[in-house]
């Protein structure tokens, strides 16, 4: 895409990557004719490599919260998510039996494939906790599920399709109230940059993956906060890098581009980002719900700022989605990671939703280059394709 073609094109596809800034390209350019060792290297400039990462851990850190030490950099959240539902999942259970994981129901495929192909190979015992119509998981079911051989609970901060919260601090302390020695992970990628999440490493979460091009760094990087005395198995061998837990050569330009990128947000704090992004979402929400047959899944007023999922009564998802695009509009189906297959959202199924709106959900996802005039804009093609629905009625 040509960046005056990416001008006229309207972006609202956030939760799925947030596109580089030529600012930011520039600094990271700036930084690489610098600091292009192997940063395992003895010499000057693998030194200099050396500190460069490490001052992109303490950016990385600083945004979550926690110690230099507890950040390990991956390639990505799916990454360390595998890291964690595999890693941990290996313990034996109190009672020496098969290790029990808990996940929500609405989890990411890259930590609910990874548990159930866990589960299908007999290596641990998965329960699925529900959650509400408003897509939370339900903190009284899950914690009825927890048993004596309960290794890992999994509970997302923010869901990627529906921008659905939950209170995962409150959560991990609940069940840490039950059994102190269970592993509580979360799945923290929408939260980052979003939400403030600085408090996280004084509650009993023990491990929380981020994603470097969710907050607008390059893909391909990412990040594990792994609480410090948290045991957790290497899923790679060979090198000692990241301290073993994820050994082989650093990416340092996707390290370099994701702490350049936590540091400012750490200095734009998240209160500007949520003003304008409500702002965003409720002129949205109030115009969308003046279309007939328009529906919004969950609560957007309790959820993430930036994140609306809605379907419209018998007009197809890829019809909307196709005059989208074709009108130069990007927004996406469901999760991003998994459009193109063609099957229903597994996280509407789980809130309730019938199979047809699990097939035809539409997530726009708003961030820092989109405004009202977007939104008009982007109203005004949805209801186009509803009106010719309702043409074709009669
Ligand atoms: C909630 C959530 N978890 C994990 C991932 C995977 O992140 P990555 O692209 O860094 O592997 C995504 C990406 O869509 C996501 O939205």
């Amino acid at each position: 895409m040509t960046t005056s073609s990416t001008h006229t094109r309207i972006y609202a596809d956030y939760n799925s990557t947030v596109p580089l800034d030529d600012a930011h390209l520039d600094a990271v350019v700036a930084a690489l004719r610098q600091f292009d060792g192997n940063p395992s290297s003895q010499h000057a400039t693998g030194r200099r490599a050396k500190v460069a990462v490490e001052d992109a851990r303490a950016h990385v850190a600083n945004l979550v919260g926690c110690r230099a030490q507890e950040i390990v950099f991956t390639s990505g959240a799916t990454e360390a998510n595998n890291l964690v539902i595999q890693g941990v999942a290996g313990k034996q259970g109190d009672s020496g039996g098969k290790p029990h994981v808990i996940i929500g129901a609405t989890e990411h495929s890259s930590v609910i494939e990874v548990a159930q192909v866990l589960a299908e190979r007999g290596r641990i015992v998965l329960s699925i906790a529900p959650v509400d119509r408003d897509g939370r998981v339900s903190r009284e079911e899950m914690l009825r599920m927890i048993q004596r051989d309960t290794v890992l609970v999994s509970v997302m901060m923010v869901n990627n399709e529906t921008g659905a919260i939950n209170p995962v601090a409150e959560l991990a302390g609940a069940v840490k109230e039950r059994n102190p020695l269970i592993h509580f992970h979360t799945d923290a990628v929408q939260a980052l940059g979003k939400i403030d999440i600085s408090f996280l490493a004084r509650t009993k979460v023990d491990s929380a993956a981020f994603s470097g091009h969710k907050v607008g760094a390059f893909k391909g990087c990412g990040a594990l906060y792994l609480k410090a005395g948290s045991r957790m198995q290497a899923l790679m061998l060979g090198g000692g890098q990241e301290r073993a837990r994820r050994p082989g050569t650093e990416n340092v330009p996707g390290i370099i581009s994701f702490g350049l990128r936590a540091r400012d947000l750490v200095s734009a704090g998240p209160g500007a980002w949520e003003d304008r992004e409500r702002h965003v979402q409720a002129r949205f929400v109030a115009a969308l719900l003046g279309i007939g047959g328009a529906v919004i899944h969950g609560d957007p007023a309790t959820g993430i700022a930036n994140t609306v999922n809605f379907h419209i009564d018998r007009v197809s998802g890829d019809d909307l989605l196709l005059n989208m695009d074709l009108s130069g509009i990007a927004a996406s189906s469901g999760s991003a990671c998994s459009s193109g297959v063609g099957r229903p959202s597994h996280v509407l199924l789980a809130m309730g939703y019938p199979e047809w709106v699990a097939l035809n959900s539409v997530r726009i996802s708003f961030g820092a280059g989109t405004d009202g005039a977007d939104v008009d804009r982007i109203i005004e093609v949805v209801k186009q394709v509803a009106n010719r629905r309702a043409g074709s009625r009669g």
